[in-house]
């Protein structure tokens, strides 16, 4: 599985890539973590000064096949053959669509993670899955391969626009919601929320290995940390349609909203959860503008992964304690959904 080294770990990280066998290490970086992360990760390990560097346009609206194909181009341009590793700066988009990029090139290459957003460092990043959005549907084409390691860095944070920073704050809250209301007693009353905090982000990151390492290919037990993200992919497949797309996070944050609705109706999950997160949704995103209509959001739910028969979803019968592959009713759906329309 996937080693996992933390800033202060720095000069382990170093060795360990020194000790690798890897013919070249090619660097991928979007615009920004080009211009903000590239430049402090040169300094700190000497073995990236020298060697190449892919950059990519940014954001979600690029993880898509065009920019794959120029990644590709890329490594046959630096001559990258079956040792070479590819090294992914940036956000959830770089490392998802890097890591699907490094999948299938000669039939599979390794690959490296360094997140740089909250949302990476304490989920994207590790797990193995890799993907892109294609013809509108969020990461309907991937494969699981895992980044043979991540090393996370608090520090480069800082230099995040502070709507992406809060944006990562939707998926630590879903690591407390499924597994702990000791967490969430504390993370609710939002003032106590540093960003920033390497204890937080090592928690949630470390929460997510420990059920990765149950379920790898995510049959069973992995499928909890779909909460909220049945819903939330579709919002988000949706609103990218538009000319004020989501950021992930904020659209998760809008699943989960709704997925404890549905949690309630189902699992009678205590009506307080509800209530106290939609408090904390509208502290950390008061001005989110989205479309929640059945007509437009139907069509990517059809789509979602985990459906068998019907629209399955993970859904909590109490904090800490989440369902997975509960079927739900299009009409309970509706109803919910219509609880929205103006
Ligand atoms: N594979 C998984 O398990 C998994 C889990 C959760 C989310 N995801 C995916 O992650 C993606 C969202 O990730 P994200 O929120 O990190 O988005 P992102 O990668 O688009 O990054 C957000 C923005 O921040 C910029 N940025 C990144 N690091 C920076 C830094 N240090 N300083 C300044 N700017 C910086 C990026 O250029 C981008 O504009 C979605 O595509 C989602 O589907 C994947």
């Amino acid at each position: 599985m996937t080693k996992i080294f933390f800033q202060q770990d720095i000069n382990s990280f170093e060795q360990w890539l020194i000790a690798q066998p890897y013919s070249q290490i090619i660097l991928l970086a979007d615009a920004n973590t080009n211009g903000f992360c590239v430049p402090i990760l040169k300094q700190q390990i000497a073995i990236f000064k020298s060697c190449h560097l892919i950059v990519i346009p940014q954001g979600e609206t690029n993880k898509r096949l065009e920019v794959v194909e120029l990644i590709w181009e890329r490594l046959i341009a630096f001559e990258a053959n079956r040792n070479s590793l590819l090294v992914n700066v940036g956000g959830g988009v770089v490392s998802d669509m890097g890591g699907f990029a490094a999948s299938v090139f000669k039939r599979g290459i390794d690959y490296i993670n360094i997140p740089t957003t909250l949302l990476a460092q304490v989920d994207a990043s590790l797990g193995g899955k890799t993907g892109i959005d294609w013809h509108g549907f969020k990461n309907i084409i991937g494969c699981f391969r895992h980044p043979k390691a991540i090393f996370i860095q608090p520090d480069f944070l800082h230099t995040l626009d502070n709507q992406i920073l809060r944006s990562g704050i939707a998926e630590m809250i879903k690591h407390i919601l499924i597994s702990s209301d000791v967490a969430w007693q504390e993370i609710k009353k939002f003032q106590a929320i540093n960003f920033f905090n390497p204890n937080l982000i090592e928690g949630s990151l470390l929460f997510k290995k420990s059920i990765v390492v149950k379920d790898e290919m995510d049959n069973g037990i992995r499928q909890i940390l779909n909460f909220g993200h049945s819903l939330g992919h579709a919002i988000e497949s949706n609103s990218l349609k538009t000319d004020s797309p989501l950021l992930h996070g904020e659209a998760i944050m809008l699943g989960m909203e709704i997925e404890l609705k549905l949690s309630e109706r189902i699992f009678q999950l205590d009506r307080q959860v509800l209530i106290d997160f939609m408090v904390l949704r509208q502290k950390l995103f008061p001005n989110l503008n989205f479309d929640f209509s059945w007509k437009n959001l139907k069509q990517f739910l059809q789509q979602d992964k985990k459906n068998t028969l019907g629209f399955n979803m993970s859904l909590l019968s109490e904090v800490g304690d989440c369902r997975t592959n509960v079927n739900v009713a299009e009409s309970l759906l509706i109803s919910i959904l219509n609880q929205y329309e103006t």
